[in-house]
């Protein structure tokens, strides 16, 4: 089973979830059903998902108590500003069927898009879990230079920071940055969106261990402190992914995968995006 780890305001988060990045708002229900029935109690959607209804339909024919599921929903860029940010969070409640979100990260800065509104985001997320509507609050895409101008305004440090990380783009610097500022690295696209799988070096370690590349990677995650969401529509991946709680990788074979590191950034850099 899934283990937690403790967020810097006391929130306990599974540290495996499952991603529903590009999953359907009907197909998100089976998906998300399928994995509970695995295991899992921790689901990652966004309003840009477009199927936070379908993965609310799926906690809610779960039956599972609500307090046993840990949800992530974000707030999309174009409502970073105050008025357009209250109305995004009320309708992501309706839209999961929720009375409140346990993890609400800020999308991605978006400065060349929306200037420095996601400071104004910042603040209705502060006051949402101040009311209770939200429980932990964090950011995505983030870089260190993000983080200082949103502390700069706010006494309250993200929890989290959800990042592109995996084994080929290891952000090792930022991995650092973020420990020392006590905020928790949550990876996304963790298994590379699949290409990393292909490595022989990952091939060799799973070799080793009886084990197959997606279960090493997301292995090397969890042992490096990493939140870790992949993301599989079929059911025997969502089993596979979550089956990696009975062995670990030794410190060489961490060190093999350590090795891959090679700066291949599959998603937008947080620093030039433009929407
Ligand atoms: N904050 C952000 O800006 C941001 C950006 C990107 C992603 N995310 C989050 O991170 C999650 C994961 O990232 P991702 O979806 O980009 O990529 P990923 O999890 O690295 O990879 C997903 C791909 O790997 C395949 N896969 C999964 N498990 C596998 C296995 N055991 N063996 C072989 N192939 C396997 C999946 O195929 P099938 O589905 O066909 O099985 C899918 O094609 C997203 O779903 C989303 O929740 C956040």
């Amino acid at each position: 089973m899934p283990e937690a780890i403790t967020l810097n305001d006391g929130v306990q988060i599974p540290q495996l979830g499952l991603g529903v990045w590009q999953v359907d708002d009907a197909e998100a229900t089976g998906v998300v059903l399928t994995a509970f029935e695995a295991g899992y109690r921790h689901v990652d959607s966004a309003q840009g998902y477009a199927n936070e209804a379908g993965v609310g339909r799926a906690i809610a024919q779960s039956g599972l108590p609500r307090n046993e599921i840990f949800l992530t929903t974000k707030l999309t860029n174009q409502f970073h500003k105050r008025d357009d940010a209250r109305r995004a969070t009320e309708e992501s409640l309706e839209k999961l069927g929720l009375d409140y979100i346990d993890l609400y990260l800020i999308h991605w800065p978006a400065v060349i898009a929306h200037g420095e509104s996601y400071l104004e985001a910042w603040e209705v997320m502060n006051k949402a879990k101040a009311e209770g509507l939200v429980r932990s609050i964090g950011v995505s895409n983030f870089n260190p230079d993000h983080l200082d101008r949103l502390l700069s305004v706010s006494d309250t440090v993200p929890s989290v920071n959800q990042v592109e990380c995996h084994p080929t783009f290891a952000q090792a610097d930022l991995a650092g940055e973020l420990r020392r500022r006590g905020i928790a690295l949550e990876a996304w696209s963790p298994l590379g969106q699949a290409q990393d799988l292909q490595d022989p070096a990952v091939a060799a370690v799973a070799r080793d261990l009886g084990r197959t590349s997606a279960q090493v990677i997301i292995r090397w995650h969890l042992q490096k402190g990493h939140i870790v969401i992949p993301k599989s529509v079929t059911p025997s991946r969502i089993a596979e992914n979550i089956d990696v709680f009975s062995f670990e990788l030794n410190d060489d074979q961490l060190e093999a995968v350590d090795r891959l590191d090679a700066g291949n950034r599959i998603g937008p850099d947080p620093a030039t995006a433009t929407f």
